[in-house]
């Protein structure tokens, strides 16, 4: 990710950017990378890590370098994407239902090694027909909504229709299942968070060996979050692992005491100060607030207000004026660099490299 003989900034400091900028403390960046490594180690669960974290094409290169057995993605702008960087294996964790887009996907899977979440019949026939039409592969994976009422099915025997099904559809194969527990990534007490994961053993564990004894063999079992990554590991019935946020975190994640620190930044300006109110050139624009409120780096702050293009920071306690230069950890990571399209990649005060956010692209 990192080629320093190919510098695209020279001498630069993080004082000489125009914010809000996007910064990520490579160091931090690759500490979590090992943090993640050392957890998966000696386990049968592989990383295959989430795009959507940083749609970064460069990024996706080098965890594939790094070990990663291929890439989850959301959407199917994404997968191409990742497909036109040279990615091989591509999951895309969600199902696509236009024809226009259907089309699309069964062309790129011509490139690539292309999974697909199903819950519906007709979006497999679809699927089906696509893929006949261009001579090409489509893995499916069944989604099985384990509890956070998002797509899936919900039962096992509707889990097990579908994938027979697929294993009867041409130009089809049935994968195995993806049952992502988002609902349980955030909850901050660690042994509700176990708890949680648990009972969704239980419930996976029957589901796999009701479709093993209905002669349906499952490959590939594919969820999981930056949150529950350590819970997986130890628990050894999912194959794949999607975590995303774990390599920049996020104001919300660090309340759960996970081992990955903060190593993505949004630098902004003070523009403007008084009594006891300090306000910032970056507002919900360039900082995804779905998850929760940016936290200030240095400084404590009793209320957070946010508008368009500015923060307003009530009680702030730090030290800076205005002309300073103020970093925040945004509420989630994955929202904020959407927002953005480069990164600066930073070393102490020193930035070392930008790298363009490749699949930026809504509604693709
Ligand atoms: C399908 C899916 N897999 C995995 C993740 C986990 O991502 P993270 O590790 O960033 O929490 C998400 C997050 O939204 C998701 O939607």
């Amino acid at each position: 990710m990192i080629d320093y003989s190919k510098r695209k900034v020279k001498n630069m400091k993080i004082s000489g950017l125009s914010t809000p900028a996007l910064i990520v403390d490579v160091n931090k960046f690759k500490k979590n990378a090992e943090e993640m490594d050392k957890l998966l180690e000696g386990s049968s669960l592989k990383l295959r890590p989430h795009y959507k974290s940083h749609k970064c094409a460069s990024i996706a290169k080098w965890q594939i370098e790094n070990g990663a057995i291929g890439m989850t993605c959301a959407k199917l702008s994404e997968a191409e994407d990742l497909c036109d960087a040279g990615i091989e294996d591509i999951l895309i964790a969600n199902q696509i239902v236009d024809s226009a887009k259907i089309r699309r996907l069964a062309d790129l899977a011509g490139n690539c090694r292309l999974t697909i979440c199903v819950d519906n019949i007709e979006n497999i026939n679809a699927l089906s027909t696509a893929a006949v039409n261009s001579g090409n592969t489509i893995y499916c994976l069944v989604e099985y909504d384990i509890g956070m009422n998002r797509c899936g099915v919900v039962t096992k025997e509707e889990v097990l229709a579908l994938a027979k099904h697929i294993t009867a559809c041409e130009n089809l194969v049935f994968d195995g299942i993806q049952a992502y527990a988002g609902h349980i990534s955030h909850v901050e007490d660690i042994e509700e968070r176990k708890e949680s994961t648990a009972n969704n053993y239980e419930k996976l564990k029957i589901l796999i060996s009701y479709l093993e004894d209905n002669g349906v063999k499952v490959k590939t079992v594919s969820g999981g979050s930056t949150g529950t990554a350590e819970i997986k590991t130890a628990e050894g019935l999912y194959t794949e692992l999607q975590a995303g946020s774990y390599l920049f975190m996020d104001s919300t994640y660090r309340t759960l005491s996970l081992p990955f620190e903060n190593s993505l930044f949004l630098l902004t300006t003070v523009v403007s100060q008084r009594n006891g109110l300090t306000v910032v050139d970056a507002g919900v624009k360039t900082c995804g607030v779905d998850q929760g409120m940016p936290a200030i780096v240095e400084g404590d702050v009793q209320e957070i207000v946010a508008s368009e293009e500015h923060f307003q920071f009530h009680g702030y306690s730090g030290e800076k004026k205005i002309g300073d230069k103020l970093r925040l950890i945004p509420g989630h990571c994955c929202s904020t660099i959407n927002l953005h399209d480069k990164i600066y990649l930073v070393d102490g005060e020193n930035v070392i490299d930008r790298i363009p956010i490749t699949a930026r692209k809504i509604g693709r």
